[in-house]
């Protein structure tokens, strides 16, 4: 019989939880995102972020479950968030999971965020399988991995400062797109020049990446501009820096392949929704996330928690969250 798994997610600003089958197929995936609270402060606000997941992990839970057309006694495991995030948002999550595995005896499983990003590769009807190079490019992290197993990697770079998703982030602020960011600097970029403005690419020994000099490039130019000019200029604008932090992650990937001799390369995390970096991917045969599985979700927490070791009442009781790794 199919035993189904039950995947939560509360590291940020999305409360998510989906329900997957133990064969990787995707029965749910409710995500309900917090941007539209966190905007009017330009970027997330962690009581705030706590409080609200807390209203909404309740209905979030029990929506998943429902649309899967299954009830907590159907789940044989519950894989849940334990970080890396916000620890006052992972913690609602985390102590939710184990309210629902101590009420249903249900086993809990913690799981390691950066691993469930990877996870989002062994979902749906063709499945990644290890070995494989892996660009997971996120808000918070920019690493290359190469992962062998379904449940371990190593890290062979990443990034000296900021992430690839923060300087899409940061961009985005500086050319007064709002928050998130992100997506709409991607959006802005498909109708301007990509060559309109040379941005720089950092050239960091090793694997490693950089994304403050681009930052900063991008910061004098938009002062130099001043605001009639900005308003004219801003699509060329982020196309061109667009294109310099997409050209840095694909230029990275080739190399790391390269160097590690790794046949089959994927990128996930939520930049892997960028349009113009999928366009550069899928044109160099890389596999990336599908689209609704790139930023926060339950069904690749649920999809790690499918390689993790399971914990049974009451050796659960006493995990904590963290913060960073
Ligand atoms: N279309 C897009 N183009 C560029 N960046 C994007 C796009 N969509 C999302 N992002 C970026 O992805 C990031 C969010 O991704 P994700 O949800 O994986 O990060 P996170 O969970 O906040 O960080 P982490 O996983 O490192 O803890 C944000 O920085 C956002 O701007
Ligand atoms: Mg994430």
């Amino acid at each position: 019989m199919t035993e189904l798994i039950l995947g939560l997610e509360t590291s940020c600003d999305e409360t998510a939880a989906a329900v997957i089958s133990d064969g990787g197929a995707i029965l749910s995936n409710v995500i309900s995102s917090q941007a539209q609270i966190h905007a009017r402060y330009g970027g997330v606000v962690p009581e705030v972020a706590s409080r609200r997941h807390l209203e909404l992990v309740e209905p979030v839970v029990a929506d998943a479950l429902e649309q899967a057309g299954a009830a907590l006694e159907d789940v044989s495991a519950i894989g849940v968030t334990q970080g890396p995030g916000l620890v006052g948002a992972l913690l609602v999550g985390l102590s939710y999971a184990k309210g629902l595995s101590w009420a249903s005896g249900v086993p809990l499983v913690p799981v390691d965020h950066l691993r469930g990003h990877v996870a989002s590769l062994f979902l749906g009807e063709e499945p990644l399988a290890p070995p494989f190079l892996c660009l997971l490019a996120s808000g918070g992290h920019t690493l290359l991995l190469v992962v062998r197993d379904y449940d371990s990697h190593e890290v062979i770079g990443g990034t000296r400062d900021d992430a690839a998703g923060e300087a899409f982030d940061k961009g985005a602020r500086l050319l007064g797109l709002g928050y998130p960011g992100g997506p709409a600097l991607d959006r802005l970029a498909r109708t301007g020049d990509a060559t309109a403005y040379r941005f720089p690419i950092a050239r960091m020994e090793g694997l490693d990446f950089s994304f403050s000099g681009v930052k900063t490039a991008l910061l004098y130019a938009v002062k130099d501009l001043g605001d009639a000019a900005l308003a004219e200029q801003r699509a060329d604008l982020a196309a061109s820096y667009e294109r310099a932090i997409v050209q840095a992650l694909l230029q990275r990937i080739e190399q790391a392949a390269e160097s590690m001799s790794m046949e089959t390369v994927a990128v996930v995390g939520g930049v892997a929704a960028n349009s113009a970096l999928r366009a550069g991917l899928l044109a160099r045969g890389v596999r990336v996330a599908p689209l609704a599985l790139c930023t926060d979700n339950g069904a690749m927490i649920a999809s790690a928690a499918r390689y993790a070791p399971k914990l049974l009442e009451t050796d659960y009781l006493s995990i904590d969250a963290y913060s960073s790794r």
